[in-house]
């Protein structure tokens, strides 16, 4: 699966700005993720070769990070905080609306491929729990309105 020139510029330009090969590898696999959605095997030993370091590294790396996907993902992410803040807040409630309103379980993706469910530790927002984190977007003080009208936004997409 060789990269596009477009990747390999970016991964370059990762490379330069950084000390050690190694240390370019938590940005290079961000790269790789938001190209290809998720990291596929033959990626990451892309990522290897091109950074010259073992393979077994990046697999660590990637498996270590929940923020990695290592299996393919929907195409947007719902990280839903489970937290202490965000449990004593209702969280539990917000994921079970939001699995039976997206028809899955938390670990799971939509049949048409559009949503995955994840469960997160703290985002950081506990004042304003309860709390999750859709692709790279904070939803704060949720609601079923408030998830209602972003589920159809992110089926539109
Ligand atoms: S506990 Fe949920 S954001 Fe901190």
């Amino acid at each position: 699966m060789p990269f596009s020139v477009e990747l390999r510029e970016k991964i370059n330009q990762i490379i330069s700005k950084s000390e050690t090969r190694q240390s370019a590898l938590i940005p290079t696999l961000h790269a790789v993720q938001r190209e290809y959605g998720w990291l596929p095997n033959e990626c990451m030993s892309e990522v290897a070769e091109i950074l010259d370091i073992p393979p077994a590294s990046v697999q660590n790396v990637a498996t270590f990070y929940t923020m990695f996907f290592t299996k393919p993902v929907g195409k947007h992410v719902i990280w839903l905080c489970r937290t202490l803040s965000c449990a004593l807040r209702g969280a539990e409630h917000v994921e079970h609306y939001l699995s039976e309103k997206l028809g899955i379980h938390t670990g799971e993706t939509t049949t048409d491929g559009k949503i995955t469910l994840l469960e997160a530790e703290c985002l950081a927002s506990c004042g304003t729990a309860p709390a999750m984190l859709v692709d790279d977007e904070l939803y704060e003080n949720l609601t079923r309105k408030k998830i209602d009208e972003l589920i159809e936004k992110l089926k539109k997409d």
